[in-house]
């Protein structure tokens, strides 16, 4: 009999470094393992010596990184006894919260702002039966609603700011590093709440064997560090969209707004740690307005065939121009996480494309002419 080779996600693959015991029944879905793509085309273009990844969270399960915090905080919601689980979402969350609680059996309530999520993640929380709440306000109003409710009802908050939400989420840094055999020398993440950004920082951190102040999770008490296995950790560099970037204002902003839905973020959660990972990391955040964001999702599906949504985007958007402007040096490793798929967010794309299509009669002729046309 050959061996089992059926890969049963993340918490299985990183147990050792993950808040679960032998007996912990695991709420999975596969997620995790994604492929790190080097990119061709675009250096080609940019004349710089630069070996440029994109980590493609897109192919997680709902279709975004969010699935890597959310099999754990499901994973320890259903493990301490909750039935149900609450969360505030730009979209992903909403949509990583419905599919995991439909696998385990709970019920899943999820806040999302009234006309500014992505038609795909909206289909997601709905389809999976999820307690859709709409409310007429923005990610921020939900997320202090959600903290309120969550207060005074038995439902389980499983934002990033549910601690076993980064810990799943630091398993990317780890796939990341396991791949390259070492820690790149930058790593380049869209930025909302800081979450994402903070789980990778500490998953290079416990891999890399040194201390981070931006983890909470153990209380100085880290059981998963100190067997370092790599030495060394990236520069971290966050984009923002110019309309919800309040990490390059230096604080909060009340009324965000940019066409990457999933980062119209005003006012982060992570706020104080992002700051640490700056720091630890000498990296540092910068900002791209939603041109700049669309032209790198359409430059990536155009010249790579990777579609990713638009706060993805970004990070490729903003790495590119440090890439241009020498911030990154030429003999850099540099990873950039493509968050969410393209796919959850297809009004934009098409609308991106206008004239893309072509209209003729269902005649040879016709079909011919077209193709003589367009034959490069
Ligand atoms: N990219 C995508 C596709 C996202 O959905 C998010 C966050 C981010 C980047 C930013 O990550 O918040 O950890 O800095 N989406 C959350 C949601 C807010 O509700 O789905 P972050």
């Amino acid at each position: 009999m050959p061996e089992s080779k059926r890969y049963t996600g993340l918490i299985e693959r990183y147990r050792a470094w993950l808040p679960v015991t032998d007996s912990t029944r695991m709420v999975s879905l596969g997620e995790g393992s994604t492929p790190l793509i080097r990119l061709e085309n675009i250096p080609a273009t940019l004349g710089k010596d630069v070996e440029l990844y994109v980590k493609y969270e897109g192919l997680n399960p709902t279709g975004s990184f969010k699935d890597r915090g959310m099999t754990m905080a499901v994973t320890r919601a259903v493990a301490e006894g909750s039935r149900a689980i609450i969360c505030a979402s730009t979209g992903n969350t909403s949509a990583a919260a419905a599919a995991y609680a439909a696998r385990a059996g709970i019920t899943a309530f999820v806040l999302i702002p009234e006309g500014k999520i992505a038609l795909g993640k909206l289909a997601q929380a709905m389809i999976h039966g999820a307690v859709v709440i709409q409310i007429r306000g923005n990610f921020d109003a939900g997320m202090a609603l959600v903290k309120e409710v969550a207060a005074q009802a038995p439902v389980t908050i499983v934002n990033s700011i549910n601690p076993y939400r980064l810990q799943g989420q630091k398993t990317a840094a780890f796939e990341i590093v396991d791949a390259l055999g070492r820690a790149p020398d930058f790593h380049c993440l869209p930025v909302g709440n800081a979450g994402n950004i903070t789980a990778h920082w500490i998953g290079y951190s416990e891999y890399a064997g040194m201390e981070t102040a931006a983890c909470a999770f153990c209380d100085g008490d880290c059981s998963y560090g100190g067997r370092g296995v790599t030495g060394r950790r990236p520069v971290m560099v966050g984009f923002q969209a110019a309309g919800a970037a309040p990490f390059l204002r230096g604080h909060m902003v009340d009324n965000p707004e940019t066409v990457a839905t999933a980062i119209r973020i005003g006012h982060p959660q992570s706020w104080d740690r992002a700051w640490k990972v700056r720091e630890e990391s000498g990296g540092w955040f910068d900002e791209c307005t939603d041109e700049v964001i669309l032209a790198a999702q359409k430059l990536l599906t155009e010249r790579e065939g990777i579609f990713c949504e638009p706060a993805s985007a970004i990070s490729v958007a903003g790495a590119l121009r440090d890439i241009q402007t020498g911030r990154i040096p030429e003999g850099s490793t540099v990873v950039c996480t493509l968050t969410g798929h393209g796919l959850k967010d297809p009004d934009t794309a098409i609308r991106q494309c206008q004239g893309g299509m072509l209209t003729v009669d269902a005649r040879l002729e016709a079909v011919q002419s077209v193709i003589m046309d367009n034959l490069s």
